[in-house]
């Protein structure tokens, strides 16, 4: 499956259980049509995540995820020699080994022969491939999702950039390995730091906000089927009021979710003040923020 224009890629997302603006579908509509990867960025809980499983979804595509955090490195991101299974096999060979150096005439002989041996050991058999390697050899289309890049050094967003520009990757004892299909890319990040031109000129750019009232609310209608929408529009009213503040941690859309939620469980039908004052910890993380939303409460319900 391929989406054909901007509006089949919002139609079968939404079908994926995302809703998407048409600026989120256009990106993602362009980054198949270029084959350039998507740098999503915004703040936290605004589905940047779960866009690349949506399309993946819908693509009926794998998703293989690379998820980023400080120190990752090429061993953990692109391939490791299975040193463990090498060990264990050599254990159970050894008369093999044993006929190879049987009749060398120094330890440099021995080890010239043994040397000459080492393709047994360094071949696919003993290869572990990580997500960047998975996602190149694949012979199916798949979508990578390089999550949270910000987490990594900048050492390995260089390298990252090697790899996101001709997606290959050779392996010293096995040689290149291109990649036969290339795949969806998105990359998410946090704003936790910049990323460099370099990588951002490689990538469409696509900026995550607060969602608006209306797609909000679609969000809510498609995940809480059965929530009412005079409750539905109350929430989301009173969130969008509770974003303006000055909070330390402004609530994200899965916040807007988990309260509506609450409050059906709760069988609450209509917000008020007292249902806010009581439910704040499911929206507000910070002890402060709870104090401050607490004590405003007229303004965020009418
Ligand atoms: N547009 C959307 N359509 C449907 N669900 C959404 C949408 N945006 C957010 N969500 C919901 O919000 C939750 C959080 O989204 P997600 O994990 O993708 O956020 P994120 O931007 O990756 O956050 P973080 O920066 O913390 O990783 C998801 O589980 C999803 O249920
Ligand atoms: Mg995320």
């Amino acid at each position: 499956m391929e989406f054909r224009d901007v509006e089949h890629v919002v139609t079968e997302l939404h079908k994926a259980d995302y809703v998407c603006s048409k600026a989120i579908a256009t990106v993602v509509f362009l980054s198949q049509a270029t084959g350039k990867p998507v740098l999503v960025e915004g703040p936290a809980g605004v589905g940047k995540t779960e866009l690349s499983k949506a399309v993946a979804c819908s693509l009926g595509r794998r998703l293989i995820r690379l998820q980023c955090y400080e120190g990752l490195d090429e061993a953990k991101a692109l391939y490791e020699w299975e040193y463990a299974k090498q060990l264990l096999y050599t254990q159970m060979v050894k008369d093999k080994i044993d006929d190879v150096i049987s009749g060398a005439s120094s330890l440099a002989d021995a080890v010239d022969r043994i040397a000459s041996q080492e393709d047994a050991f360094f071949s696919e058999r003993f290869l572990q491939p990580r997500p960047l390697l998975q996602a190149i050899v694949s012979d199916r289309p798949v979508v990578l999702l390089v999550d949270e890049v910000d987490k990594s050094d900048p050492e390995f967003e260089a390298f990252l950039l090697e790899i996101l520009s001709d997606f290959q990757i050779t392996i010293p004892e096995l040689g290149t390995r291109k990649a036969i299909q290339i795949p969806f890319v998105f990359l998410t990040s946090n704003d936790s730091r910049d990323m460099s031109d370099a990588l951002k000129r490689r990538c469409l750019h696509l900026y995550i906000d607060y969602p608006d009232r209306e797609l909000e609310l679609e969000i809510v209608k498609l995940k809480i089927p059965g929530i009412n929408r005079q409750l539905a529009e109350q929430l989301i009213d009173a969130i969008r009021s509770i974003r303006d503040l000055d909070l330390k941690k402004k609530p994200c859309v899965s916040e807007t979710l988990d309260w509506a939620r609450s409050l059906i469980a709760l069988q609450v039908e209509d917000l008020s003040s007292q249902v806010v004052a009581d439910t704040l910890n499911v929206i507000c993380k910070y002890r402060a923020d709870v104090d401050q939303v607490r004590g405003k409460l007229e303004k965020i319900v009418y």
